[in-house]
């Protein structure tokens, strides 16, 4: 007996499925562009693994009937065909195989939960299980068996046995966002397509748009396997230098926005826009865009309506304001809760979120350090935001350097929901032209005790919500996607993006686990090119941070221009403002007692060991302090000792990498091997080039 919530998964969809299956099996025998990313469904090789999946997951019987669960049994099918050479069979008779569906849809006779099973379920969560010759998907909410379909597919591709399989997850963050900096609209002349783009042209075709394509759906695909569950699809910089993102919130983009807001939908995705302060000016012409003005508040109100009216699970807006030319409320002399709230509470009947950046600096009436800022004008403003209102803070107090400090504000807010922005894309970590694995770096931020309630009040916990106990929490990455075949430039920088994605599901997974499973599900289960891609991927941040900005001193770039040239090459010699070098030391000091006094700005007993040069740790000594070259550090060199060493040691680790590279010949598909050869063989270049400035400019300025 087929029961009312019981799905037959039509046939038409299932040979759609497989003719696709078989298209995409087509193009990478042919050519592996790397695409397909880490849903790739090879076939296994070993045959007892191969025997076991063919049999376990040889038919599919589905419980319940959404877009949601289609997607789920999509990949289901088109994985375990990759996987097992086989399209398995949907029947509403099967009591074997994999069985999907909600736990309250799925019949007692096939699988009974326990109450404490059901309990532990979150409304995201999935549980996967083995019963007998059955392997039971199951969840509270659609989204979780979407999410446990990925989840199964990524233990077969692995190459995980399925016996005794037990696996019940929940995300730990609820938002999990994607931040794009794609710019919509014309394009002025020199401003790239994406800000900070290194992968090519924005996959958004507005001028296509609403038609749909491929692409959307394998994107959503992407990002609905590693559990990021909405997306930002504009440039914060939404008019600055003639930009036209701004423009979203037009009548004429709605269409489109609906159109993109549906597919991602089936993979649970809500769709975000950035939206400029200034809208009401821009697009109604009305005479400012003051929070205390009703007619500005009414436009505000009326826009969010018409956008619902459209798209009903619309996820909400991404304000920069107040911030590099971005306008705001602090030209009405009205505060950035102020100004957030305006938009929060035409937002707040329809359970939309506003994002607003805690990314400000540079105004009057600051410290003259640009750490300091942030939380000078944030911190007195917690408790003051709404409700449906959250900060988003940046991971440091500066702008994504290889390395930087924890943002202080993370532990200054606790009556303020928090949003962390990471950075995948490049910006500062060699483009799409240097390997430079983030993960390690992501995982120390969200280690990072703030001792805001004590121990235990890592950053991890607080994006959470489980410090400061608040409504919205989660964590943004500022995405490196492009219309690139790759869709990251850089193969490897794939790994940031998947890693990204892992951590924003579970801050507490270990970088080794998180490598572990790119490196297999991109290249296979061979132990030769596992070894040689995991020895580069982890040791690659340490290398970049070697031959470029030691000691937490920042930025040693070029100049900031949106172009894909800025923020890449060394130019020590024009960031004295940051790194403060002369002739008698370098670095910035922002102590307490003789500094900027950002130190201050962190709870104790961060405060005391960032400030007494005896405990800051020397990774960061120059954030904090100014020293003699002399100085000696914990390893015994001194400062410019150290900086000599690392950048000459840097270079060498690149050539390492490429020799190791080659070791691989024959053992990846020549495409991706070739890619990433060329790739590591410029980066020597890059790195020998950013040794030399950043070496003489020491040895001429120590003397
Ligand atoms: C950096 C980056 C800009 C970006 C800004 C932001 O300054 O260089 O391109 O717009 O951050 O995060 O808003």
């Amino acid at each position: 007996m087929i029961k009312a919530t019981e799905y037959i998964f039509p046939r038409i969809r299932i040979l759609m499925v497989t003719t696709l299956i078989s298209l995409s099996c087509f193009t990478s025998a042919s050519a592996e562009t790397g695409y397909e990313a880490w849903l790739r469904y090879k076939p296994v090789d070993d045959p007892v693994l191969l025997e076991e999946y063919r049999s376990m997951a040889g038919t599919i019987r589905v419980f319940g009937k959404s877009e949601i669960i289609n997607s789920a049994v999509e990949e289901l099918i088109s994985g375990v065909t990759g996987i097992t050479g086989i399209t398995p069979f949907i029947s509403a008779k099967y009591r074997s195989g994999i069985i999907i569906g909600k736990a309250s849809d799925i019949p007692k006779s096939l699988c009974r939960f326990s109450s404490d099973e059901l309990r532990k379920l979150d409304t995201e969560g999935f549980l996967i299980k083995r019963k007998g010759k059955r392997i039971i998907i199951t969840s509270r909410e659609d989204r979780g068996l979407l999410y446990g379909a990925f989840h199964f597919l990524r233990l077969m591709q692995m190459g995980e046995s399925l016996k005794g399989t037990y696996i019940l997850e929940n995300p730990v963050t609820p938002l999990r966002l994607l931040n794009h900096w794609d710019n919509p609209g014309i394009l002025p002349s020199g401003i790239p397509s994406i800000e900070r783009g290194y992968a090519g042209e924005s996959i958004f075709r507005w001028d296509e748009l609403p038609v749909l394509n491929r692409r959307y759906t394998d994107y959503a695909r992407m990002l609905a396997s590693v559990g990021i569950n909405g997306t930002v699809i504009n440039n914060v910089n939404t008019a600055k230098n003639g930009l036209e993102g701004w423009k979203l919130l037009t009548p004429e983009y709605l269409p489109k926005l609906k159109a993109l807001a549906s597919e991602f939908r089936k993979y649970g995705i809500r769709l975000y826009i950035s939206v400029n302060f200034f809208s009401p000016v821009m697009i109604s012409g009305i005479s400012d865009a003051d929070p205390a003005n009703s007619r500005v508040r009414l436009w505000w109100s009326d826009k969010v309506k018409e956008i619902y009216s459209e798209i009903p699970d619309f996820g909400g807006f991404l304000v920069k304001a107040d911030s590099e030319g971005e306008p705001g409320p602090m030209k009405y002399g009205r505060t950035h809760a102020e100004g957030a709230n305006l938009i929060a509470s035409a937002l707040e009947p329809f359970g939309g979120l506003l994002i607003w950046r805690a990314f400000v600096y540079g105004q009057k009436d600051l410290s003259p350090d640009r750490a300091s800022q942030a939380y000078q004008i944030f911190k007195p403003l917690d408790g003051k935001f709404s409700a449906n209102a959250v900060v988003q803070i940046k991971n440091g107090p500066i702008d994504f350097q290889v390395r930087e400090p924890v943002s202080p504000l993370f532990g200054a807010m606790p009556f303020t929901n928090q949003i962390i922005e990471l950075q995948i894309t490049q910006e500062y970590t060699g483009h799409d032209k240097h390997v430079c694995y983030l993960v390690p770096q992501w995982k120390e931020i969200l280690d990072f005790e703030t001792h805001a309630r004590g121990p235990g009040s890592t950053v991890a916990n607080i994006i959470s919500g489980s410090v400061f106990g608040n409504k919205y929490s989660g964590i943004a990455g500022v995405s490196n996607i492009g219309a690139d075949p790759n869709w990251t430039g850089h193969l490897l920088a794939q790994a940031n993006f998947y890693g990204f994605g892992r951590l924003a599901w579970n801050p507490a997974l270990e970088t080794e686990q998180i490598t572990d499973e790119w490196i297999k599900l991109t290249f296979g289960n061979g132990e030769k090119v596992y070894s040689v891609v995991k020895e580069i991927l982890l040791t690659s941040l340490k290398t970049y941070e070697d031959y470029t900005s030691p000691l937490g001193v920042g930025l040693m770039c070029n100049g900031g221009n949106t172009g894909h040239q800025g923020h890449f090459s060394p130019a020590p010699s024009s960031r004295v403002t940051y790194h403060r070098a002369d002739r008698s030391g370098v670095g910035y000091d922002r102590t307490m007692k003789t500094g900027s006094g950002f130190t201050a700005q962190y709870n104790e007993p961060v405060r005391s060991m960032y400030e007494s040069i005896e405990t800051c740790p020397d990774e960061l000594l120059l954030f904090f302090h100014h020293v003699p070259y002399s100085h000696r550090l914990r390893s015994g060199r001194t400062v410019i000792q150290h900086i000599i060493d690392t950048h000459t040691g840097g270079v060498e680790m690149v050539r390492k990498y490429y020799e190791r590279w080659k070791t691989l010949d024959g053992l990846i598909d020549s495409e991706r091997y070739m890619h990433v050869l060329e790739r590591l063989r410029d980066q020597i270049g890059y790195a020998e080039v950013w040794r030399d400035s950043v070496n003489n400019y020491f040895l001429k300025l120590s003397r």
